[in-house]
């Protein structure tokens, strides 16, 4: 049967740290309450000037590097992201360009936090049906262009970076096993940004009453994020005859560390078997994935078992089983 493999990972991280102390100088917020309620020390920043496209291009070309592959070897590429370089045309399109991928086609795929895994999915499926040979599926977002750093119930949470993956097909029993994903429009309400989209499009009065930045009702995103998270991924492994001692590693979408502690409990799930770096990098939305598979990538072996897992916007979750390639 074929599958979809991870056969390489890359990052990048803005060298621009924020920590809790110059966020103590912006709002009325402490270090200890930070640390307490998230679990983030601290966060990168991407300077002004550069977008996500950047960050994607240098994560991309890490991870064909370290599988020594030329760009002109990719067929497909998938960009998951929120903050797109612009509004279009995809972001995909820019990082094809920059880094050769002259054969590529390419669009950006965009669910939220869930963007990347969702992307993941799309990914591995093309390859699995035959259609294309080597996939980069990138998850970059530069979300210091989408925070209002005067909320201090946001701005404390989230950080920019890129993440990349490619993907190769394999006759192995490895790679991208099965997904389940769910979706429920009902959550717009708790997560989501009023304007610049067609039905507010930017205007003197949108950028005057702050709407351009991330909304969030932290409690509810907070309340489903545990229950979604912990019930997809106990789904899928049901499915599957999969036992907490089977995992390798849980990798959680790292918005908050109580969520995925809580999510962990749930799944009974020591915590010795989560990758877990939200303390450096805050959210990242749609780069947490691969930040962690990168930043884990020396602890992986062959044939472990890892259950990846998302909530975000949308609200959009879910879970995919991967056995590490390499
Ligand atoms: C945002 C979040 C950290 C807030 O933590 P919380 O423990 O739920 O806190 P609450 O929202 O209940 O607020 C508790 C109090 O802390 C205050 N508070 C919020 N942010 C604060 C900050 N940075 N510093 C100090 N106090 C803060 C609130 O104003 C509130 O004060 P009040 O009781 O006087 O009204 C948490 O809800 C969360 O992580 N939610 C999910 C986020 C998420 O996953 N987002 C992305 C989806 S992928």
């Amino acid at each position: 049967m074929r599958r979809a493999a991870i056969t390489a990972v890359g990052a990048y991280l803005p060298e621009r740290t924020l920590t809790n102390a110059d966020l103590e100088r912006l709002v009325d917020t402490t270090d200890a309450w930070i640390v307490e309620r998230t679990g983030i020390r601290e966060r990168r920043i991407l300077s002004r000037g550069k977008g996500s496209a950047y960050m994607a291009i240098q994560a991309a070309q890490q991870a064909l590097q370290k599988r020594g592959l030329p760009a002109e070897a990719i067929d497909l590429v998938i960009v998951a992201t929120v903050t797109p370089e612009h509004p279009f045309p995809a972001t995909a399109n820019i990082v094809s360009h920059a880094i050769g991928a002259h054969r590529a086609w390419g669009f950006d795929v965009e669910a939220a936090c869930s963007s990347f895994l969702y992307a993941l999915s799309v990914a591995a499926d093309s390859i699995a049906a035959g259609r294309v040979q080597r996939v980069l599926v990138i998850g970059s977002d530069k979300m210091s262009s989408i925070i209002d750093y005067r909320d201090r119930a946001t701005c404390v949470i989230f950080g920019d970076a890129a993440g990349a993956v490619l993907l190769e097909p394999t006759e192995e029993e490895v790679g991208v096993m099965d997904y389940l994903h769910q979706a429920d429009g009902a959550g717009c309400a708790f997560l989501h940004m009023k304007a610049g989209g067609s039905v507010l499009p930017p205007s003197v009065r949108t950028v005057r009453n702050r709407l351009h930045f991330v909304y969030q009702e932290g409690r509810q995103v907070f309340k489903q994020a545990v229950i979604q998270m912990a019930e997809v991924s106990a789904a899928l492994m049901r499915k599957h005859n999969l036992r907490p001692e089977d995992i390798a590693f849980f990798v959680p979408h790292q918005a908050n560390r109580r969520i995925i502690e809580a999510a962990a409990e749930r799944l009974g799930l020591p915590l010795e078997k989560v990758m877990l770096n939200i303390d450096r990098y805050g959210n990242t939305t749609s780069a947490t994935l691969p930040l962690c598979l990168h930043d884990y990538e020396s602890q992986l072996k062959k044939g472990d078992n890892l259950i990846l897992t998302t909530f975000g916007g949308g609200f959009t979750w879910g879970a995919l089983w991967l056995r590490w390639a390499y």
